[in-house]
């Protein structure tokens, strides 16, 4: 708001889609992020024991729920150079479409990429992979992730699906193929 370089200060427009930039990136995101997590412990209740019993472990479980369900599915950025990646050729001004469901599953990389194991606390690029436009909220978002898996296992340490339930499908946010849209305890 007050930054001033070299005499020049943002303007009433930048400070305004800014404050918009900053809503919309931090609500949506941590939001799926939380949601999908809770209803991977609901159908995985020894991975839900093993955080009550050890809270210790939530920190570990936050950055699984990251690399599992990754807020944004995708974006897209554009290549400014040539590059070779893997025997392909990516132009200057090309599009590049950066898939984070895929890089976070990549078995290269994650032994059983499609199992949940909150003690794996793994390396994974659901905030970017560092460049220019890595996310700005990644602090906010771990600490508000981390207190409300906490909060939520401490009111509810026992929490099981109990009947029939709806699964609301997202279009905006990354959610896994094949998944039931109506979950059975
Ligand atoms: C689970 C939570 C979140 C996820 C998975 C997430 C993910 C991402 C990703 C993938 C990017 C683009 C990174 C890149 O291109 O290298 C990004 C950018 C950004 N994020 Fe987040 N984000 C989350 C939470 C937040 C929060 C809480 C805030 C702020 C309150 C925030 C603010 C931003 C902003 C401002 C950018 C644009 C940065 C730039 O272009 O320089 N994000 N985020």
């Amino acid at each position: 708001m007050h930054a001033e370089i070299d005499g020049e200060r943002l303007e009433d427009h930048e400070i305004a889609f800014g404050f918009a930039l900053l809503v919309a990136a931090g609500n949506d995101s941590t939001k799926a992020t939380y949601s999908n997590g809770m209803w991977a412990l609901l159908r995985e209740p020894g991975q839900r024991n093993r955080l009550v019993e050890n809270p210790g472990l939530i920190a570990s479980a936050v950055e699984e729920f990251l690399r599992m369900y990754p807020a944004f599915g995708h974006f897209r950025r554009t290549a400014t150079r040539d590059v070779e990646l893997h025997g392909k050729t990516i132009r200057e001004r090309d599009k590049v479409i950066l898939s984070y469901p895929s890089c976070n599953r990549d078995e290269a990389v994650h032994a059983c990429p499609h199992q949940l194991d909150v003690t794996r606390n793994p390396e994974h690029q659901a905030f970017g992979s560092g460049g220019r436009h890595f996310c700005l909220g990644t602090a906010l978002a771990r600490l508000e992730l981390k207190v409300m898996v906490e909060e939520t296992l401490e009111r509810y340490p026992g929490m099981e699906l109990v009947g029939e339930v709806d699964v609301v499908r997202s279009l905006f946010l990354n959610q896994p193929r094949g998944l039931p849209v109506r979950l059975r305890p």
